[in-house]
């Protein structure tokens, strides 16, 4: 059974906080941020911890139940070049991409990071269900603040996360940190693409049906998934996203688009000079 870490030091056991503590969940220290987004960021978080036991639902319908697809070729990605070492997840929720990750390769010494703990403790309890527990480590952090050395990683991952970020070049700071020489960043994220002929049917998927089925299904969290779906029509494009990665000083950027320009994963990887 992997350890849940506040500070990714010292591994401790955690006791699974009973079901109705979840949505109480105190938020994480952000007080090196400026208000307005350790606001934002606290006010994501408390959804998250509210959403936890229903998220991975939810993520299939947003991703018209592709999501699994998705994950599964951001594991290939992962391994287009060679083995990928150490591998940290960011804000990894519920352990999703951890899985697809595992299932693909067995071996690959993993790390999952969340600022939601109880989105952890949903990941946690899957991992041992599954009896992938071995050799995973889930950690409570912060990605703008995160628990680790520099250069620590062979890749870093953040599977539909981004979009929840309100700032993404300090993030690709910290990973570009985090990252040793020639380490490799992929994202994977929902978007929505007004240009594709099938825009007005994803519109209509994530403005109406999913809010709708929300509503109905998820009663009081009803609003959050509102927001997801807004936070998906208003993600940019993934030439955007590549822009911005060059920008933080990536390199090899590339990208592919999935399911009718519904999703992205973009990949790049940090100099090898380390620079
Ligand atoms: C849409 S979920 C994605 C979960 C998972 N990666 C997946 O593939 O299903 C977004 C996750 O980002 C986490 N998150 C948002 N902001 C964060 C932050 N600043 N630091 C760490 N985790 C964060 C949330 O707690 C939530 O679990």
């Amino acid at each position: 059974m992997p350890a849940l870490t506040e500070a990714g030091v010292t591994p401790r056991p955690v006791t699974l906080a009973p079901k109705e503590h979840h949505a109480k969940t105190s938020p994480m220290d952000t007080s090196a941020y400026g208000n307005s987004l350790r606001q934002y960021s606290g006010s994501i978080q408390s959804m998250f911890n509210s959403v936890s036991e229903r998220y991975d639902l939810l993520s299939s319908f947003l991703s018209f139940g592709r999501d699994q697809f998705w994950r599964r070729a951001l594991a290939r990605r992962l391994m287009a070049k060679d083995y990928p070492g150490s591998y940290l997840d960011l804000a990894t929720g519920s352990g999703e991409q951890l899985l697809a990750i595992r299932s693909m390769w067995p071996s690959v010494e993993l790390t999952g990071m969340d600022f939601s703990a109880p989105m952890l403790n949903v990941a946690k309890e899957k991992l041992a269900k599954q009896g992938c527990s071995e050799g995973v480590r889930l950690v409570l952090g912060d990605v703008y603040k995160p628990p680790f050395e520099q250069s620590s990683f062979d890749s870093v991952s953040i599977s539909f996360g981004l979009r929840n970020l309100p700032d993404r070049p300090a993030l690709y700071r910290e990973v570009k940190k985090l990252l040793k020489p020639g380490g490799r960043f992929l994202i994977l994220e929902l978007f929505f693409d007004s240009r594709n002929f099938l825009a007005p049917v994803h519109r209509f998927h994530l403005a109406t049906v999913s809010p709708w089925l929300a509503g109905r299904f998820f009663y009081s969290q009803g609003k959050a998934y509102d927001y997801l779906s807004q936070s998906i029509i208003d993600f940019p494009h993934p030439a955007v996203i590549m822009d911005e990665l060059e920008e933080a000083g990536f390199q090899g950027l590339d990208h592919q688009t999935y399911t009718f320009h519904s999703a992205m994963l973009v990949w790049g990887h940090k100099p090898i000079n380390g620079a």
